[in-house]
C-alpha cells in the first residue's frame, strides 16, 4: 500500500526527471494515477521522457507536465513551482533528484566545484525553498525526497566536489525533517534517498550493459516507495559495489534523534 501522498490525482514533481532514477520514479508515480511533472535541463531527453510518461499515464497527457529548468537557478525553480501550481493546483511530492557527477579534485578548477555544488546542493535548497511553503499550506500528506549518495556519507577519496555536495544534501535533509516535525499539523516528511550503484546515464561511462551488482532505476524506485511507506528517513539501497563499506552506524548515530523519532508522521 503506497504512502498516502502517492494517491491518485495527487501531484509529484521530479527534478532530473527526464532520465535514470528520476524518470523511473515519474513512471511509477504516473502508474499509481498521480499527476506528474518532470523538470530537467535536457530538452531533448525531456521530450522523449514526456512521451513515455504520457503513455504510462494511459495517454493522459493532461496529467503530465514537462518543464525545462536549471535547478541551479532559483528564479527558474520558482517559475517551475508557479507553473505546477497553475496546472495542477499544488504539489504533494517533491523529489529533488537532479544531479551531475563530473570528476573533480581539491585543487580546482573553482568553476567545476561551483557547478557541481550549484546543481547537486543548491538545486536541493532551491527546490525546498520554492515548493515547501505551499506544500505546507496545502495541509495534506506530503513528501520531500532528496537524492543523496553513499559518497556523501562515506566520503571516499576521489571526486571531493561530488562528495561535499552530497554530504550537504544529507545535512540539509536531516535539518528539514527536524523542522517539518516542529510545524504543528504538518504532514510532510522529508527522506534522504541513498542509491547504491544504479545503471543510468550518470554511471554508464560508455557501457551499454548493466554491470553485475548494479541496480536498474526501476528496482531503485520500487525500493524507495517501499521504504517511504515503512517510514524510513534514510532510504539506504543495499549494494556491495561501493569503494568502502558504508558505515551505517556512523550515519545513524550522527542523526540519532531523528532516527529515534522516525515514525511515519506523515499519514
Ligand atoms: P541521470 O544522468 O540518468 O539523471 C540525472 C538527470 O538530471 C538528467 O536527466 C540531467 O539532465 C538532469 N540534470 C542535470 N543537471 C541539471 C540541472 N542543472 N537542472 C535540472 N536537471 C539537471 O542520473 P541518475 O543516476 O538517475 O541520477 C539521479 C540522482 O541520483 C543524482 O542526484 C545522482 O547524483 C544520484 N545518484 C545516482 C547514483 C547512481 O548509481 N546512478 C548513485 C548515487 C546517487
Amino acid at each position: 500500500m503506497p504512502h498516502p501522498a502517492m494517491s491518485p490525482n495527487h501531484v509529484a514533481v521530479i527534478t532530473g526527471g527526464a532520465s535514470g532514477i528520476g524518470l523511473a520514479a515519474a513512471m511509477r508515480f504516473a502508474g499509481l494515477g498521480m499527476k506528474v511533472c518532470i523538470a530537467d535541463i535536457g530538452e531533448d531527453r525531456l521530450a522523449a521522457a514526456s512521451a513515455r510518461l504520457a503513455s504510462a499515464a494511459g495517454g493522459g497527457v493532461a496529467d503530465v507536465m514537462a518543464v525545462t529548468v536549471d535547478v541551479s537557478r532559483f528564479d527558474e525553480v520558482m517559475d517551475l513551482e508557479a507553473a505546477v501550481q497553475k496546472k495542477f493546483g499544488g504539489t504533494d511530492i517533491l523529489m529533488n533528484n537532479a544531479g551531475i557527477g563530473p570528476d573533480s579534485n581539491s585543487f580546482g578548477p573553482l568553476e567545476n566545484w561551483q557547478h557541481i555544488l550549484a546543481v547537486n546542493l543548491w538545486g536541493v535548497i532551491h527546490g525546498t525553498q520554492a515548493f515547501a511553503p505551499r506544500m505546507i499550506e496545502r495541509a495534506r500528506p506530503g513528501l520531500i525526497i532528496n537524492t543523496g549518495s553513499k559518497q556523501g556519507i562515506t566520503t571516499p577519496p576521489g571526486n571531493p566536489a561530488y562528495n561535499v555536495s552530497k554530504a550537504g544534501v544529507k545535512a540539509q535533509t536531516e535539518a528539514l525533517q527536524h523542522e517539518l516535525r516542529n510545524i504543528p499539523g504538518c504532514r510532510i516528511s522529508a527522506h534522504l534517498m541513498i542509491p547504491g550503484h544504479v545503471f543510468t546515464a550518470l554511471t554508464a561511462r560508455g557501457r551499454t550493459e548493466k554491470p553485475p551488482g548494479a541496480w536498474t532505476p526501476e528496482q531503485t524506485v520500487d525500493f524507495m516507495i517501499a521504504r517511504v511507506d515503512a517510514g524510513d528517513f534514510y532510504i539506504l539501497c543495499p549494494d556491495n559495489d561501493v569503494p568502502r563499506p558504508l558505515d551505517e552506524r556512523r550515519m545513524l548515530w550522527a542523526a540519532g534523534d531523528i532516527v529515534e523519532n522516525r515514525p511515519a508522521l506523515s499519514r
